[in-house]
């Protein structure tokens, strides 16, 4: 003889049935959603942040290149530099300090196509770089006296070597004096050594190169060379504007460098 179940305790059963293939559903979702949840979203930001690091947009808006320029005389520039990551400088989220000009002359305009062209595929020193973060270019200017000796002073002054690379970091991390008159340069104790001695070699073999100065700053003006003895009228003076972003957490790992060079050639 079939038993039969009382109609009530079967539809109860099988209410407890469907309760409990919902409730299963709902937990191997929830573990699946809440397992990409996790998942993706800190490679989503790790992507944004370390791999994607965009670079910087850097624009001479003055001079232009149609513009000529005359020997001995002052001209001012105006960069424009946008970083997807540091800001941008219409809006002062820029620092000035850390955006360089380099003013180079060259004998003609194929000659400058090819510095430009080289500058293009080049990626900066890291000891330039560290130079524009620190305060340096507050006391040494690239080829004139400021409140330090000019960087090309330095450099014609020590040979490249261990023993005069070693000094000069030295002096710079705990501060100096007497050795090029009575204004001390004050201890730069919060840089690593590892650091300063990256930027004193890259002074000891980049500041003494005649015809390169750097100016940091993105609205100043500098003066442009005496036009030299055998120099013709071919001659072209290329401005080249760079900054270099801060990457992650400000470390040297990441950054990404970006430039802008217009040539200009003499009114006279
Ligand atoms: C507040 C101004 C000031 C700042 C900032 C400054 N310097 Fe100097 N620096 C000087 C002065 C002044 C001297 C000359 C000191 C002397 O006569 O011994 C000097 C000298 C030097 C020398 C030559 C030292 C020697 O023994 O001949 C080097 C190299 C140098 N500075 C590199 C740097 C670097 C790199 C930075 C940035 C991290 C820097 N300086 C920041 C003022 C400064």
């Amino acid at each position: 003889m079939i038993y039969l179940m009382p109609m009530k305790l079967l539809k109860l059963k099988l209410f407890f049935t469907i309760a409990s293939i919902i409730f299963a559903c709902f937990l191997i979702t929830s573990f699946v959603y809440s397992g990409r949840v996790l998942v993706a979203v800190p490679t989503k930001q790790n992507q944004g942040r370390n791999l994607e690091n965009s670079p910087p947009e850097v624009v001479i808006v003055k001079p232009s290149s149609n513009d000529r320029f005359f020997w001995n005389t002052i001209i001012q520039y105006s960069i424009r530099v946008s970083d997807k990551e540091d800001g941008k400088s219409e809006y002062d989220e820029i620092n000035a300090k850390e955006v360089l000009l380099e003013v180079c002359y060259l004998p003609d305009a194929a000659s400058a196509k090819i510095y430009i062209d080289k500058k293009k595929t080049s990626k900066e020193n890291t000891g330039l770089t560290m130079i524009r973060r620190a305060d340096c270019f507050t006391c040494h200017a690239s080829k004139s006296k400021l409140i330090g000796p000019s960087l090309e002073m330095i450099a014609k002054k020590y040979q490249r070597t261990e023993s005069s690379i070693e000094r000069l970091t030295k002096n710079v991390i705990n501060g100096s004096t007497g050795t090029w008159g009575n204004i001390a340069m004050p201890a730069h104790k919060a840089l690593q050594a590892d650091d300063v001695r990256q930027m004193v070699k890259w002074i000891l073999s980049n500041a003494a190169i005649p015809n390169s100065t750097f100016y940091p700053g993105m609205e100043s003006a500098f003066k442009t060379g005496t036009k030299p003895v055998n120099g013709s009228a071919k001659m072209v003076m290329v401005l080249t504007a760079s900054y270099t972003d801060h990457g992650e957490k400000n470390s040297m790992q990441h950054t990404r460098y970006g430039q802008y060079a217009v040539s200009l050639k003499p009114a006279n």
